[in-house]
């Protein structure tokens, strides 16, 4: 698809960046029905912003640690993002919990991933909290976005055996290699008004 036909998405980081860079690698395939326009980042001196760069897609960081409340940050970072003019909004490791001002000026465009299969395990620490309730399935979730923390409708799923001796930084590692591949499956199935199909790795190492 041409540059002028694609979807303006920006995203929002907090971090490493793995699933920005799953975006920008997706984006860079001809036929790909999205661009990343912009990256934002809560904080300075991330890898996120490293790798925005190194695409050649305007970074910008509002460090959150400079406002008064969230609801000042909020409004700051809408601002961002709005100067970009996105299709949508994609959150990917943006690790603040969005005021419902921010979230209602943004419902329709707003999404993100969240690494698990929601609605089990919202909030944080969701690989160990999966291996403690002993669950054989486990995956991550592209979700819209709304007032309530990972509550929005799901888009799309992808999953993941739980094998045996998995600890929780090798769940980790298969959830994240699954995530990779649904948020540009997700996206592209939002760009193109197709249903995101579900995707698995299961009964196997990976
Ligand atoms: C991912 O697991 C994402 O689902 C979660 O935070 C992590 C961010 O990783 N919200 P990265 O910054 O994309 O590498």
């Amino acid at each position: 698809m041409s540059g002028a036909g694609r979807r303006r998405v920006v995203v929002p980081v907090s971090g490493g960046g793995s699933n920005l860079q799953a975006l920008i690698d997706a984006a860079g395939a001809p036929k790909c029905p999205f661009e990343i326009v912009a990256v934002i980042s809560n904080r300075p001196g991330v890898r996120a912003l490293q790798r925005a760069a190194a695409a050649g897609i305007p970074a910008t960081v509002i460090d959150h640690t400079g406002f008064a409340d969230r609801e000042t940050f909020d409004a700051a970072l809408s601002d961002a993002i709005a100067g970009f003019q996105p299709d949508y909004v994609a959150l990917a490791g943006f690790m603040r919990v969005l005021t419902a001002g921010f979230t209602e000026r943004w419902n329709g465009r707003l999404i993100n991933i969240h690494p698990a299969l929601l609605p089990s395990f919202t909030g944080l620490h969701t690989h160990r909290r999966a291996l403690e309730a002993g669950v054989a399935v486990h995956g991550c979730t592209v979700h819209w976005v709304s007032a309530g923390v990972d509550e929005g409708a799901i888009i799309g799923q992808g999953a993941v055996p739980v094998l045996p001796g998995d600890t929780e930084d090798s769940l980790a590692a298969r959830v994240l290699a699954m995530e990779h591949r649904l948020y540009p499956a997700c996206l592209t199935a939002l760009c193109t008004g197709t249903p995101a199909l579900p995707l698995a790795m299961l009964g196997q190492a990976g």
